[in-house]
């Protein structure tokens, strides 16, 4: 699916998720605490955007592959991390054609998974890439907060929405897939991982200062949701 807020507006869409509200104050921080020691891991960063998860993980001693289907943030991640990380382009869509079996420890996928149309290429490689015992954690959209952008109302159906966002300080349009919540989690009973940790998310408690509404917004009901799971 083609969105220019990460391809045309790659540098932009890099700098407002740098320490904005949604971004650096509630889904890094409620990602970051499903993530186990990461020293010497093999890490997988899946639709890496502009790379600040890769160097956070660079960061924690892990070595990093990071994969999007943008030119544009491809190098962007290669203008800012170098040779620290194997960056390249990929359609998740696709799977992961060009990785190896029972290769990494981990793979993450934030905010990125919503864009693909059917889950069932990217899950089965994932199983295949992790080493057995290996973890696959991401953030999706929250089913109860797309629904309401639900074309049909059928909340059982997975459709395609078209919807405004204002994360560059004016409106861009974005498309992506809603979904019901069994259309999340069974893909990846199906691809034979096991679900080890669920959770809807918490903003920093910094948050109640710098910016109280989206504060409490996100204290009273859920923006994302957030997934754990494990190769058996
Ligand atoms: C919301 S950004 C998230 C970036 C990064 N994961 C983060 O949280 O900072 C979504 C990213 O997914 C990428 N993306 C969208 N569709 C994709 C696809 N089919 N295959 C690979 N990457 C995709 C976009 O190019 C974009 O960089």
């Amino acid at each position: 699916m083609f969105n220019p807020m990460y391809s045309e507006h790659a540098d932009e869409y890099a700098a407002a998720i740098r320490d904005n509200s949604y971004n650096a104050f509630y889904e890094r921080p409620s990602l970051l605490a499903l993530l186990p020691e990461l020293e010497n891991k093999a890490v997988l960063d899946l639709g890496c955007g502009p790379g600040v998860y890769s160097e956070y993980l660079l960061s924690q001693g892990a070595r990093v592959t990071a994969v999007d289907s943008s030119p544009e943030m491809v190098a962007l991640v290669k203008q800012k991390l170098g040779r620290a990380v194997h960056c390249y382009e990929q359609d998740l869509a696709l799977g992961l054609p060009q990785e190896a079996d029972a290769a990494y420890d981990l793979a993450i996928c934030p905010l990125a998974i919503h864009y693909l149309e059917d889950f069932t290429p990217l899950f089965r490689d994932v199983k295949r890439i992790l080493k057995p015992g290996g973890l696959f954690v991401f953030s999706t959209h929250h089913p109860f907060v797309d629904y309401p952008f639900s074309p049909s109302g059928n909340y059982f159906l997975t459709e395609k929405i078209v919807d405004e966002w204002d994360t560059l300080g004016r409106p861009v349009q974005v498309g992506f897939y809603r979904r019901p919540l069994t259309a999340i989690l069974q893909p990846l009973l199906e691809a034979g991982m096991t679900l080890v940790e669920l959770s809807e998310g918490t903003p920093d408690p910094s948050l109640e200062q710098s910016d109280p509404e989206s504060f409490r917004k996100l204290s009273t009901a859920p923006g994302f949701l957030f997934v754990k799971c494990r190769v058996l």
